[in-house]
């Protein structure tokens, strides 16, 4: 039902706000600030009733409230289906939440990831290659794409090459599912048969990656862990871990090419690079999440009513200017910088340490082999839409 829902453009962002409209994928940071300064909770009645916090201090405690906020939806969209094919530890609350968590903990450790590092580099530089005699290059296309789809294809134990495929279901699942049921079905249905035959694959020949450990990890009762818990595991880890960096290092790389005083300075102190990482995550923050009011509740003094979704937008609550003096500039040495683009509480992100390495890897090689870019006047730079947001085209000027 309620499929290809026309869009009806915002005029009234207090009342009617739609995280869809494209002045919010395009720009939507006056638009926090607008909402902040009025009410630090706004509702619409659009996506049958969604709950906007901007301020940091009412996304904080909506995170850490899982009684009244649940996970078991995390995604604002036109419809609520039964929930079919849960995918652990995102989609579900406490008690299930933390044993389903601590089985993907291992595998991004910040030793695990130095081991990784390597092949991200050389990743990277595969990439640079291809494209660093042309004058002109869509980098979204060219390089912040492949960098986090190869480097989770080569954790999980499968052809880098399927990398195109992989940014398809997301596309589906993320952006056109929001408005389409039947996309985002077949979407995730196409991704549990693909993961279903490589755990039938390793069942008659395992082999060391992250798609085996999981099959041959226990579950709290003991037992190994039944073939769908694996394969929602699985698929979340391929959504989380590609559109969401894929948009850092997107995000990081436009700011540097508009932001040539920026760009120079990581190049004259790249000892300067971690704190201009954490930075590029508060302001550009990729990721807005949902949860399902369960009953009902008062977020910085404003009524929740159960029946209605809340829109996270911990893009939002890193500009508050409550929590970040001048929140809306972005100063690559800030020092005091708790930022939430990792979320907050219990469903912190599980890949922070090897997003925060893939972002280093891609900005060191790029800035090393393409210290001087700009963004390129002939063309138009894009932006995904709803719950993670970065450059979808990127055309720079090389040299
Ligand atoms: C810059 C890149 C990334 C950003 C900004 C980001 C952001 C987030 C956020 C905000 C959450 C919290 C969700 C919530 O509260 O509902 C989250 C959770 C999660 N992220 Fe990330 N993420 C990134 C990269 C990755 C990567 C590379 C992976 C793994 C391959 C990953 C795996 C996960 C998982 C499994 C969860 C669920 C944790 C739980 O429910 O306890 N993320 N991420």
């Amino acid at each position: 039902m309620n499929e290809h829902v026309k869009h009806v453009p915002v005029t009234d962002w207090f009342n009617d706000f739609d995280h869809t409209d494209p002045q919010w994928t395009e720009d939507p940071f006056p638009i926090w600030d607008e909402l902040r300064g009025k009410c630090p909770v706004v509702h619409t009645d659009r996506f049958l009733g969604v709950y906007l916090p901007t301020t940091y201090e009412a996304v904080k405690q909506i995170s850490y409230d899982t009684e009244t906020f649940s996970s078991r939806r995390v995604v604002v969209r036109n419809v609520r289906p039964e929930i079919t094919s849960p995918t652990p530890p995102i989609t579900t609350d406490p008690p299930y939440h933390k044993p389903a968590k601590q089985l993907l903990l291992p595998p991004f450790t910040p030793q695990a990831m130095k081991k990784l590092e390597p092949r991200v580099r050389a990743i990277c530089n595969e990439l640079i290659d291809e494209f660093i005699k042309d004058r002109t290059v869509d980098a979204a296309a060219a390089y912040t794409k492949h960098i986090p789809t190869r480097a989770i294809a080569h954790m999980l134990g499968i052809p880098e090459k399927d990398g195109d495929l992989f940014v398809k279901w997301i596309h589906q699942i993320l952006e056109l599912g929001i408005h389409n049921d039947a996309i985002l079905m077949q979407a995730a249905q196409e991704m549990s048969l693909y993961f279903f035959e490589q755990i039938e694959q390793r069942k008659k020949h395992p082999t060391d990656d992250l798609i085996s450990d999981l099959m041959n990890a226990k579950g709290p009762d003991g037992q190994p862990l039944p073939d769908p818990h694996v394969i929602g595991s699985l698929r979340l880890l391929l959504i989380a871990g590609i559109d969401t960096t894929w948009s850092a290092i997107g995000s990081s790389l436009w700011h540097l090419a508009r932001t040539p005083t920026d760009r120079k300075r990581l190049i004259a102190e790249p000892h300067i690079l971690p704190f201009a990482i954490e930075e590029f995550l508060r302001a550009y923050a990729p990721v807005t999440m949902a949860r399902e009011v369960m009953k009902e509740g008062v977020v910085a003094g404003c009524p929740v009513k159960p029946g209605n979704m809340v829109l996270l937008s911990f893009p939002a609550a890193n500009r508050d200017p409550a929590m970040f003096p001048d929140a809306g500039k972005v100063i690559i040495d800030r020092k005091e910088n708790r930022h939430a683009a990792f979320g907050l509480g219990i469903h912190r992100c599980v890949g922070s340490n090897l997003a925060r390495m893939e972002m280093t890897v891609a900005l060191e090689e790029w800035l090393k082999r393409i210290p001087e870019f700009s963004l390129d006047p002939a063309g138009t730079v894009t932006w995904s839409e709803g719950t993670v947001r970065g450059p979808r085209q990127l055309p720079l000027l090389i040299g």
